[in-house]
C-alpha cells in the first residue's frame, strides 16, 4: 500500500470507528458487534504503526493515551467556569424565581431543569471542529490540562459532528457510573488499596491520573450541559444549545425539560427526587436555568455564580442507628474486611443492616465501637458506610474493636504489607479464601452455576471434595447427594448446572478465575483481544500494557497469576474437563457494501454529505476522499467537482442520486 492509499484507508477507518463510538457511547444504540469494532480498531492501529506520519490528533487510537506525563500543565478558560448558588428548599427556589422575574422587568420567564450530576466539571475546547484541549475547572479562570485523560472517554467527540464552528468551549460533568464505582472499590479493597469515598472522588481521582491508561480503565462518562465561548452556532435559548450539543455529537442528559412556571419546575424536581436512587449515576440535585440566552445575558453573574441559574440540592440520605457487632470477612485474596452489623434502617431506597468499615485505620480514625450510635449513609447511593460516631450518645458500655492478628478462618498470622491499608491472611490455601474464590467462580456474572451457593461450597470444602475451581468439574452424583440440603433431585440439577457452565463465554471464565484487578470489563477486553486462555497465558506484560484499557496493574497481575504453576495447572484441568477456553468467532453475514469504496462529489438532494457517508459505512462500505483506480463507485450530485472528471478519465462507474438510493435501498433491505 502506498502512502496515499494508506491515508485514505486510515481516514475511512477513523470515520467508521468514530461513528460506531457515537452509536455506542452517545446514542447507546450500537450497530456492529464489539468484535467487529475491535477489528476496525486493530486495522487502524496496524496501519498507523506502518505509517506513523498518518496519525492525527483526532484519531480514535489517540484516545488511549500514551506514556504517563510528569505533571499537568494549565490552560486559561476563554470564559470563566462559574459555580452555582444553592437552594436547599422550595421556598428558596420560589425566591430565585421572583428575583429573576423582577430583574428581567416582569417578562415571562421559561426555565430549563436538568439533573445535577455529581462528578467533576470539565471544559472541552474545539477549534475548527477539532478537540484542542480538555481541562478541569481549577479556580474557574485557569484549569489543569487533562486532555489525554478526557480523550479516553469515548462519548467525547474528538471532532464535532457539526460544521461552521470556529471556536467553542463545551462544558460538562465527567462522572463515574454507580456500577463502575462499586466495581472499582471492591477491586481496591481486595488489592489492599484505600476505597474512594464516593463516585465524585473516584471520577476526580481518575481524571487527575498522570497515566492515561489508568484513566482508560475507569469507565468514566460525561454529560455536557452548556457552552462557554461560542463562535459559530447561532443560538437563542439554552434548550437550543442542548439540542445543538446533541447534534454536534455530545452526550446530553435526556432528562432536561423546559418549564413555564416555577411550580412546574418544583413538580419536576420532586419527580426526580423520587427516582434519584434508581438512576445509574449519582445526582445531588437539579439545576434550574433561565432558558432565554438574551435574558441570561441581561441577568449576568456575580463573581462566583450566574444570576440566571440555581442548584436545587437534594438532602443527603443519612440515618442514625446502633452498631450491634463487628465481624470480619476474609476475601478471596485474603483481605480481612471488618463489617459493622447494625439495627436495620431505611437508606437510599432499601433497608440496610450492615456496612463495611473498610480497614483497621478507618476504625481507629473514626473511633467506631460496638454499641455506638452512628450516622450511616450510602456512598454514592450504593455502598452503605459509617459516616461518623455520635460520641454524645455513648453510655460507657461500648467496646472498641481491633482486627484479629490471626486469620479467623485458618489461624495463620495476618500481615499488613508495606503501603497497603489492608490486613491479609497470607495463606493461599486458607479455607475462607478458597470459599470466596469458589463463590466468585460460580457467581452469576462469572460461570453462573445455579445452585452452587456459599453453603454448598462450604460443605464441599469441609469434606475435601474440592480445593479449586477445576475440582468442581470432577464432582460425581455420589459426592453431592449426601450433602446437607441436597436431595437426589437437587444433586442432579447441580451437576447439570456445572456441566452447562462449561460453555460460558471466555470473558466470564476469565472474570471467574478471580485474577486480581481483572473485573468484568477487563475480562471482556482480554477475551476479545486474546481469543483464548492459551494466548492470554502466553502474553507478556508489554503486550498486555499495549492494550487500551489495560493499565500497568492489570498487566502485572495477569502475568503474576499465570506465572503461578498452581494456576496454570487449574487452567489445564479446566481445559481437559471440557470447559470452553476460547472465544467462538462470531459469524456475521457479510455487510452488503463490504469492500466497496465510494467517492462522493457534488451536493445530494436527500442526504447531507455526512448522512450519505454514514449510510455507506453502516452497510460496510468505505468512503474515500479522492478518486483512484480502487474506487468502486462515484456518487454524483449537483455541481460535481474535479472528482467527476477524474472518475470519467479512469472509467469508474458513476451513480446518480437515484441509482445510489436504489443501491443502498436494496442493500439495506438485504442486510
Ligand atoms: S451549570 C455557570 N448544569 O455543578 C453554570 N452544572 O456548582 C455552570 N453540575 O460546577 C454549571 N450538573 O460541575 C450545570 N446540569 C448541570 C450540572 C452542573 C452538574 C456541576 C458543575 C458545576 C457545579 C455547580
Amino acid at each position: 500500500m502506498d502512502l496515499e492509499e494508506a491515508r485514505l484507508k486510515a481516514r475511512a477507518l477513523r470515520e467508521q470507528i468514530e461513528y460506531h463510538n457515537y452509536r455506542y457511547y452517545v446514542l447507546d444504540d450500537p450497530v456492529i458487534s464489539d468484535a467487529e469494532y475491535d477489528r476496525l480498531m486493530r486495522e487502524l492501529q496496524t496501519l498507523e504503526r506502518e505509517f506513523p506520519e498518518l496519525i492525527t490528533p483526532d484519531s480514535p487510537t489517540q484516545r488511549v493515551g500514551g506514556e504517563p506525563r510528569p505533571g499537568f500543565t494549565t490552560v486559561r478558560h476563554f470564559t470563566p467556569m462559574l459555580s452555582l448558588a444553592n437552594a436547599f428548599d422550595e421556598e428558596s427556589l420560589r425566591e430565585f424565581d421572583r428575583r429573576v422575574r423582577e430583574l428581567v422587568g416582569g417578562e415571562p420567564v421559561e426555565y430549563v431543569v436538568e439533573p445535577k450530576i455529581d462528578g467533576l466539571a470539565v471544559s472541552l475546547y474545539y477549534e475548527n471542529g477539532l478537540l484542542v484541549w480538555g481541562a478541569t475547572r481549577g479556580d474557574g479562570e485557569v484549569g489543569e490540562d487533562i486532555t489525554p485523560n478526557l480523550k479516553t472517554i469515548r462519548s467525547i467527540p474528538l471532532r464535532l459532528r457539526a460544521s461552521g464552528v470556529r471556536r467553542v468551549e463545551v462544558r460538562g460533568e465527567a462522572y463515574m457510573p454507580k456500577a463502575a464505582f462499586a466495581e472499582l472499590n471492591a477491586a481496591r479493597e481486595e488489592a489492599g488499596e484505600p476505597a474512594f469515598a464516593n463516585p465524585r472522588n473516584a471520577a476526580a481521582g481518575s481524571l487527575r491520573q498522570l497515566d492515561p491508561r489508568v484513566t482508560a480503565a475507569r469507565q468514566l462518562n460525561i454529560y455536557v450541559y452548556g457552552l462557554g465561548l461560542v463562535e459559530g452556532p447561532v443560538l437563542a435559548t439554552h434548550a437550543d444549545a442542548l439540542a445543538w450539543l446533541r447534534e454536534a455529537g455530545f452526550r446530553v442528559n435526556p432528562g432536561h425539560r423546559v418549564c413555564d412556571s416555577i411550580e412546574e419546575v418544583l413538580a419536576y424536581c420532586r419527580e426526580w427526587e423520587g427516582k434519584r436512587f434508581d438512576l445509574p449515576y449519582v445526582i445531588d440535585g437539579m439545576v434550574v436555568k433561565v432558558n432565554s440566552l438574551d435574558q441570561q445575558r441581561r441577568l449576568g453573574a456575580t463573581l462566583k455564580s450566574p444570576r440566571w441559574a440555581v442548584a436545587f440540592k437534594f438532602p443527603p440520605e443519612q440515618a442514625v442507628t446502633v452498631i450491634e457487632d463487628i465481624i470480619v470477612r476474609v476475601g478471596r485474596t485474603g483481605v480481612l474486611t471488618p463489617t459493622a452489623l447494625f439495627r436495620p434502617v431505611r437508606l437510599a431506597g432499601t433497608t440496610v443492616s450492615r456496612a463495611t468499615l473498610h480497614n483497621e485505620d478507618l476504625i481507629r480514625e473514626k473511633d467506631v465501637r460496638i454499641g455506638d450510635h452512628v450516622v450511616v449513609q450510602k456512598a454514592g447511593d450504593v455502598i452503605p458506610e459509617v459516616v461518623r460516631v455520635l460520641p454524645e450518645r455513648r453510655t460507657g458500655g461500648e467496646r472498641s474493636y481491633t482486627l484479629p492478628r490471626e486469620c479467623p478462618a485458618c489461624g495463620a498470622s495476618t500481615v499488613r504489607l508495606e503501603g497497603e491499608v489492608a490486613r491479609r491472611c497470607p495463606n493461599m490455601a486458607c479455607p475462607a479464601q478458597l470459599h470466596e474464590r469458589l463463590i466468585h467462580f460460580a457467581s452469576r456474572n462469572a460461570m453462573d452455576i445455579a445452585g452452587l451457593g456459599p453453603k454448598i461450597i462450604a460443605q464441599l470444602l469441609d469434606r475435601g471434595l474440592v480445593r479449586n475451581a477445576a475440582d468442581l468439574y470432577a464432582l460425581r452424583y455420589e459426592d453431592l447427594v449426601g450433602l446437607e440440603r441436597l436431595g437426589p433431585k437437587s444433586a442432579q440439577n447441580l451437576l447439570r448446572a456445572i456441566a452447562e457452565s462449561k460453555d460460558r463465554p471466555l470473558a466470564q471464565l476469565i472474570f471467574g478465575l478471580g485474577i486480581r484487578h481483572v473485573g468484568e470489563r477487563a475480562a471482556r477486553v482480554l477475551a476479545e483481544r486474546f481469543g483464548s486462555l492459551k494466548n492470554l497465558m502466553a502474553a507478556s506484560e508489554e503486550e498486555l500494557q499495549g492494550i487500551p484499557e489495560v493499565g500497568p496493574k492489570i498487566a502485572a497481575s495477569v502475568v503474576a497469576f499465570f506465572a503461578a504453576e498452581e494456576n496454570r495447572e487449574i487452567v489445564r484441568r479446566l481445559e481437559r474437563a471440557g470447559v470452553r477456553t476460547r472465544e467462538e468467532v462470531r459469524v456475521r453475514g457479510d455487510l452488503p457494501l463490504a469492500g466497496k469504496t465510494f467517492v462522493l462529489t457534488g451536493a445530494l438532494e436527500r442526504f447531507t454529505r455526512q448522512e450519505a457517508e454514514r449510510l455507506i459505512a453502516e452497510l460496510g462500505g468505505r468512503v474515500a476522499s479522492s478518486v483512484s483506480r480502487k474506487t468502486d463507485y462515484v456518487v454524483v450530485g449537483e455541481n460535481p467537482g474535479s472528482k467527476l472528471t477524474r472518475a470519467v478519465a479512469l472509467g469508474i462507474p458513476l451513480l446518480s442520486e437515484e441509482e445510489f438510493l436504489a443501491l443502498v435501498g436494496e442493500a439495506g433491505r438485504r442486510s
